[in-house]
C-alpha cells in the first residue's frame, strides 16, 4: 500500500491508476479505489510548483523553528507554510488532473482566513471550493483536522489544487496534509449545529478536549446572541467539563450553536446542567493546585485585572479562558478576598461582546462620583478595560456593589490609537486632581510606548505625553504599564514615580501629572522565571500607623499544571518599597503580612553556627507547604543551601548570588548580612532575599509526597542568627 500511496503521490500518474488491488481474501474494485492526489511524504513537491518563501523547497517533516508543535499529519511530512515564520507568503499549485471521486478529503490546520490561507480546488479555471485553519487568534492548535469536499458534480472535470499563504500577521500560516479522491464519503461536518435547554440550573458542562479542533460555540437567550467562545469541544472523551454560567438567564430559553460538529459528535448531546462545577469532588486539592496562589477553578488564567479594594474587600479581576486550558476567549473571571490570600471566585462579570475579547485593565473606586455612575451617595467601581476587536478599543464597566457590572453604552471611552493599544491602568492625581491612564501603545514596527492620558470624569481622555523610552530614548516599556508613587526608606518626604510594565522592568523618576520624566534606563524588576503582567491594587486603605498606604502587587504565575482541569496562576501578594542602594533607590518586593494568617505550626530554631557535615537541622520537619525564614552572617562558607522538597536554593556569598532551581540572581549582602524568606506551593517557589530587593519566583510542579528539608552549608562556617520554619495551610480552607 505504501508503494501505491507513493506513486499515487504523483497527482497525474495517480489518475491512470486503473486496477484491482487484492488484499488478504477481498478485492477492491478500481473504481472505489482512493486516489492519493498528494501526502507530501518526499523532499520535494514533485510536480507542485511552490512560488514564494512560504512553502520552502519542499514539504516540512514536522514543527518548523519558532512554531507550536504540530501534530494530527499523516506520515512524515505536509505542507507548512510557516517556513520563514508567519510573515512569509506564497502559493503551492498542483498540476491538473482529472477529478474521479465523489469526494475530496483533506487534513489542514493553522490560521483560519478564508481568503488568504486557503486551500483551494479550481475546476476548469474557476475557484469552487476552499478551506481554511480554524485559529484566528493568538493562543490555539497547530493540529490539522480532517475536512471534505464533495465533488460529485465536477466528476471527469479537469482540476487543479492550489494552496494559498498571503497572510503576513499572527497566524499567518497553513498546514496541509493527505490530499485524497474518494468515494466513501468521510464523516459529514454538519454546521450550525443546535441544543436548546431551559435553564434551570447555574451552569451548562461544556464537554473539553485540550487540544482539539476549535469550534465557533455561539449562546443565544431567546434568539438573541450572548456570547460567542472558539471551544476545544470533546466529539467524545472530554479531558474536562468547563461550567458556563447561565445563572442569568434563569426559566429562559438558551441555545448553544456550534459551527461545526462531525455527525457522530457527542459534544453537544453530552453537556449537563447543574448547580456545581462537575467533578469538583477534589476542587481546590488537586495534586497541582497551588495552595496559597489564586488560580480559576476551571480554565485558564493569565493577566490579573481590575486590582481595587471596595466596601471591605479586596477583588481581583483577571483574564480567563472559561472554556479552554490555554489561552483564547479573553474574559475578566472575578474573585474577591478579604485578605488578598483567601479567595473566593464569583464567575465571570465581563464576557466578550462586539467590541471583541476583554483584555486586560484596571479597577478604581471613583471616591467623589466623578463619572456620575454613582447611587444613592455609593461612590461607584469603575473598571477599565481593553476591548482586543478590530478596532482595539478602550471600554469602561461599572458596579454599585461590586458583584454586578454594567458595561457603559458610551464605550468606547478610547478610541483605538494604535492596533496593539491596550491595558489601561489608571490612578488619581490628588496634586492636578484628575486621573491618569498609562496605556501601552504599540507604534509601527513593534516600537512600544506608554501614552499617559488624562481625565476627569473617567469617560473622556485627552493624550498628555508619550513615554516614548529611557532618557536615551530606547523603548523598554511593554504591555501591561503601570504608575504610582512609592516613599524611598519609608520615609513620606522622599518619593519616586515609578513606572513599570509586563516583564517587571521599571523606571523611577518625576510624574507632574501630565509627563514622567525617567532618571535612568531600565532597572531589573523580579529576579525568577515566569513572572509577568503585574499590577498592583487600588484603593488599599491607610494602614494604621504609616504615612503612606500599601503599593501591592500580584503577578502571573506561568506554571503549566498538565493535566489538571485550570492552568496557571497568580503569585504572592508582594509589597513594593524602595530602598536605598549605593547606585540609588531600588525596589523591593516582600510577602504581604496577611500570609502570616497560613500558618499552622513554627519551627523556631537557635542561633546556630553552621558547619559542613553538620547534622541537618530540618531533619525532623517535614512539610509540603511552607515557609522557611533564615537570617545569617556567610563567616567562611561558600555555599549557604536549602533544599526545599527538591528545590535547591543556593547562597554564593563571594559572588552574592542567589540561585533558585539552577536560576542564579544577583542578591548582595546586607550591612554583611543575608536574609532569605521561601515560600514554597505546589505550583512553585518564591523566594525573597537581601530585604526585597531580590525577588525570585520559580514555577514548579512539586511532588506532593516529598515533604524533606535540608539546611547545610559548604567550604566553612555561617553563622546563622535565626531560622524559622513555618508549616502552611491550604487558603483554599475558609480563615
Ligand atoms: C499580557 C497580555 C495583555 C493583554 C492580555 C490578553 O499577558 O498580552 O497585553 O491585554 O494579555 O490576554
Amino acid at each position: 500500500m505504501n508503494f501505491i500511496k507513493r506513486m499515487n503521490s504523483l497527482a497525474n500518474l495517480a489518475l491512470t491508476l486503473a486496477w484491482t488491488i487484492g488484499t488478504a481474501g477481498s478485492t477492491l474494485l478500481a473504481q472505489d479505489a482512493e486516489i492519493v492526489i498528494a501526502d507530501f511524504e518526499g523532499s520535494s513537491y514533485l510536480d507542485w510548483k511552490a512560488n514564494g518563501q512560504a512553502f520552502g523547497d519542499g514539504p516540512a517533516k514536522g514543527t518548523l523553528p519558532n512554531q507550536m508543535a504540530v501534530e494530527g499529519f499523516s506520515g512524515k511530512g505536509f505542507v507548512n507554510s510557516f517556513v520563514g515564520g508567519d510573515k512569509s507568503m506564497g502559493t503551492l499549485v498542483s498540476s491538473d488532473f482529472s477529478i474521479q471521486r465523489n469526494y475530496i478529503s483533506f487534513l489542514i490546520g493553522g490560521g483560519k482566513d478564508e481568503e488568504k490561507l486557503a486551500l483551494q480546488l479550481w475546476v476548469e479555471g474557476k475557484l469552487v471550493r476552499k478551506a481554511t485553519g480554524p485559529n484566528s487568534s493568538p493562543g490555539g492548535s497547530e493540529k490539522l483536522a480532517p475536512e471534505f469536499w464533495d465533488v460529485a458534480e465536477f466528476i471527469g472535470k479537469k482540476a487543479s489544487i492550489r494552496i494559498v499563504d498571503q497572510a503576513a500577521g499572527s497566524w499567518g500560516h497553513l498546514n496541509v496534509d493527505h490530499i485524497v479522491q474518494t468515494n466513501s464519503k468521510p464523516l459529514q461536518t454538519q454546521h450550525d449545529v443546535e441544543r436548546k435547554f431551559v435553564v434551570d440550573a447555574r451552569y451548562l458542562h461544556l464537554p473539553i478536549k485540550n487540544g482539539g479542533p476549535k469550534r465557533m460555540v455561539t449562546l443565544l437567550v431567546e434568539g438573541k446572541p450572548i456570547v460567542r467562545n472558539e471551544i476545544e469541544l470533546a466529539d467524545d472523551q472530554a479531558d474536562w467539563w468547563a461550567p458556563m454560567d447561565v445563572s442569568a438567564w434563569m426559566g429562559k430559553t438558551a441555545v448553544l450553536r456550534v459551527d461545526k460538529l462531525p455527525s457522530n459528535s457527542t459534544a453537544l448531546t453530552s453537556i449537563e446542567a447543574s448547580n456545581a462545577i462537575k467533578n469538583s469532588e477534589n476542587l481546590y486539592s488537586e495534586t497541582q493546585r497551588g495552595q496559597f496562589h489564586f488560580s480559576p477553578m476551571r480554565g485558564w488564567n493569565n493577566d490579573p485585572n481590575g486590582m481595587v479594594y471596595y466596601n471591605g474587600e479586596y477583588h481581583l479581576f483577571f483574564q480567563h479562558n472559561p472554556y479552554g486550558w490555554s489561552w483564547g476567549n479573553m474574559h475578566w473571571g472575578h474573585a474577591v478576598s478579604k485578605d488578598m490570600v483567601h479567595w473566593e471566585e464569583l464567575g465571570d462579570k465581563l464576557l466578550p461582546d462586539e467590541q471583541g475579547p476583554m483584555f486586560s485593565g484596571c479597577a478604581v473606586v471613583d471616591w467623589k462620583n466623578s463619572s456620575g455612575f454613582g447611587k444613592d451617595g455609593k461612590p461607584p467601581l469603575i473598571l477599565l478595560y481593553t476591548a482586543a476587536g478590530n478596532p482595539t478599543v478602550q471600554s469602561l464597566a461599572w458596579s454599585t456593589d461590586g458583584r454586578s457590572f454594567t458595561k457603559y453604552s458610551g464605550n468606547p471611552i478610547i478610541p483605538q490609537i494604535t492596533a496593539g493599544n491596550r491595558d489601561p491602568k489608571v490612578i488619581w492625581h490628588a496634586p492636578t486632581k484628575q486621573w491618569v491612564m498609562v496605556l501601552y501603545v504599540e507604534k509601527p514596527a513593534g516600537r512600544h510606548t506608554v501614552h499617559i492620558l488624562t481625565s476627569t470624569d473617567l469617560k473622556q481622555w485627552k493624550v498628555a505625553s508619550v513615554v516614548e523610552g529611557d532618557p536615551m530614548g530606547r523603548p523598554f516599556l511593554f504591555e501591561c504599564p503601570d504608575m504610582f508613587e512609592l516613599p524611598v526608606d519609608g520615609n513620606g518626604r522622599d518619593k519616586r514615580w515609578v513606572l513599570t510594565a509586563a516583564n517587571s522592568e521599571y523606571a523611577l523618576g518625576s510624574f507632574d501629572g501630565k509627563k514622567f520624566v525617567p532618571e535612568q534606563t531600565r532597572l531589573a524588576g523580579h529576579r525568577g522565571r515566569g513572572f509577568y503582567a503585574a499590577q498592583t491594587f487600588s484603593d488599599i486603605p491607610p494602614t494604621v500607623g504609616r504615612t503612606d498606604d500599601r503599593r501591592i502587587q500580584i503577578g502571573w504565575f506561568q506554571t503549566e499544571t498538565r493535566g489538571m482541569p485550570f492552568n496557571q496562576s497568580m503569585t504572592l501578594p508582594l509589597e513594593l518599597g524602595l530602598i536605598t542602594t549605593e547606585d540609588g533607590p531600588r525596589m523591593t518586593f516582600q510577602p504581604v503580612k496577611e500570609l502570616q494568617s497560613l500558618r499552622t505550626r513554627t519551627h523556631n530554631f537557635n542561633a546556630m553556627d553552621l558547619s559542613p557535615g553538620a547534622p541537618n537541622p530540618l531533619d525532623k520537619v517535614k512539610a509540603e507547604l511552607v515557609e522557611v525564614r533564615v537570617e545569617f552572617e556567610p563567616g567562611t562558607a561558600h555555599e549557604i543551601v536549602f533544599n526545599i522538597r527538591d528545590v535547591m536554593v543556593i547562597y554564593y556569598p563571594a559572588k552574592q548570588e542567589i540561585s533558585v532551581a539552577g536560576h542564579t540572581a544577583p542578591a548582595p549582602l546586607r550591612d554583611g548580612k543575608q536574609s532569605i524568606i521561601i515560600y514554597c506551593d505546589r505550583i512553585g517557589t518564591e523566594v525573597f532575599a537581601s530585604d526585597g530587593l531580590t525577588y525570585v519566583p520559580t514555577p514548579y510542579n512539586t511532588k506532593a509526597d516529598n515533604k524533606n528539608l535540608y539546611f547545610e552549608t559548604r567550604g566553612g562556617t555561617a553563622k546563622v542568627l535565626s531560622l524559622e520554619v513555618h508549616e502552611l495551610k491550604s487558603a483554599w480552607n475558609k480563615p
